[in-house]
């Protein structure tokens, strides 16, 4: 697609962006204008990330970050302000999913990982990239929640908890950091054809889930998710914040 300039002269970072629904959104911002941080656990994914990017004349540099690591997450955001003189746009994006089966199964250790991962991180991170986002008069956050959080799933089990939580947790922190002039919105995808989710698209019923509970009869691609995160942040959303919006293809949502 064309490169646009709505975010030109902005500075936004992206977790987990080196594959998937990260990825695509980090391209998107980056074509929309924004200097975007690419980053992930792995030094070799985030330089292949950049350097794919940066071949397609896109503006992006690299911090490795594993945000279960409070150290790498202070890194990822320190480093940023530094090198690129501020923050306007974070996009909360990683998450883990240990073991998929009931919930009632669902051990300790897979119960901390997940909340710690998915919950505190991802608020921790959101909280020092607000602080940030405030000194440069202000801007859009966004966390990747998951369908999953509003409708529950038998196999999603405690994953599916802490995805309802972050919901939750969009609407908590509205209203301060309305006051610091940030707007906070949420996706919450469908089955995205992702590495994340195969054991769902790769399914031998995976046809078969597609015709029958899919109201596009397609799972979603991470382009899907990109596209909204793009207006999310941009100025054609200037009066939305608080909004939790489910990316998909039609699939009943409710909590
Ligand atoms: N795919 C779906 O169907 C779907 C549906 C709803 C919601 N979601 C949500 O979408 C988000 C992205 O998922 P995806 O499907 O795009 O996954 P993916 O394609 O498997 O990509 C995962 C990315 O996360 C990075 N990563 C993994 N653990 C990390 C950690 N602890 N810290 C930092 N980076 C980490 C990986 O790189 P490294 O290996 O280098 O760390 C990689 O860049 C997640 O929040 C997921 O819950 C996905």
């Amino acid at each position: 697609m064309a490169t646009k300039t709505g975010l030109k002269g902005k500075v936004a970072i992206v977790t987990a962006s080196t594959a998937g629904i990260g990825f695509a959104i980090a391209k998107r911002l980056a074509q929309d204008g924004a200097h975007v941080v690419i980053s992930s656990r792995k030094k070799q994914k985030v330089d292949a990330a950049v350097q794919e990017l940066k071949a397609e004349g896109l503006n992006v540099s690299g911090i490795v970050c594993h945000v279960g690591k409070a150290e790498d997450r202070k890194k990822l955001i320190e480093q940023t302000v530094k090198e690129q003189g501020g923050l306007d746009i974070f996009v909360s994006n990683a998450a883990v999913n240990p073991t998929m089966g009931p919930i009632l199964e669902t051990t300790e250790s897979v119960w901390d990982k997940i909340f710690d991962t998915n919950l505190k991180a991802n608020f921790f991170l959101i909280k020092d990239a607000a602080e940030q986002i405030e000194k440069r008069g202000g801007g859009s956050i966004i966390q990747v929640s998951s369908i999953g959080g509003f409708i529950g799933d038998e196999f999603l089990g405690a994953y599916a908890v802490s995805k309802t939580a972050m919901i939750g947790l969009t609407k908590a922190l509205v209203p301060q950091l309305a006051s610091m002039n940030i707007r906070i919105n949420t996706i919450c995808p469908g089955v995205i054809k992702t590495r994340f989710s195969e054991a769902l698209w790769k399914s031998p019923m995976a046809e078969e889930m597609e015709k029958t509970t899919i109201p596009m009869g397609r799972f979603g691609v991470s382009e899907d998710c990109a596209g909204a995160v793009s207006f999310f942040v941009s100025d054609d959303a200037s009066y939305i914040t608080g909004e939790n919006m489910v990316i998909a293809g039609g699939v009943k949502s409710r909590l």
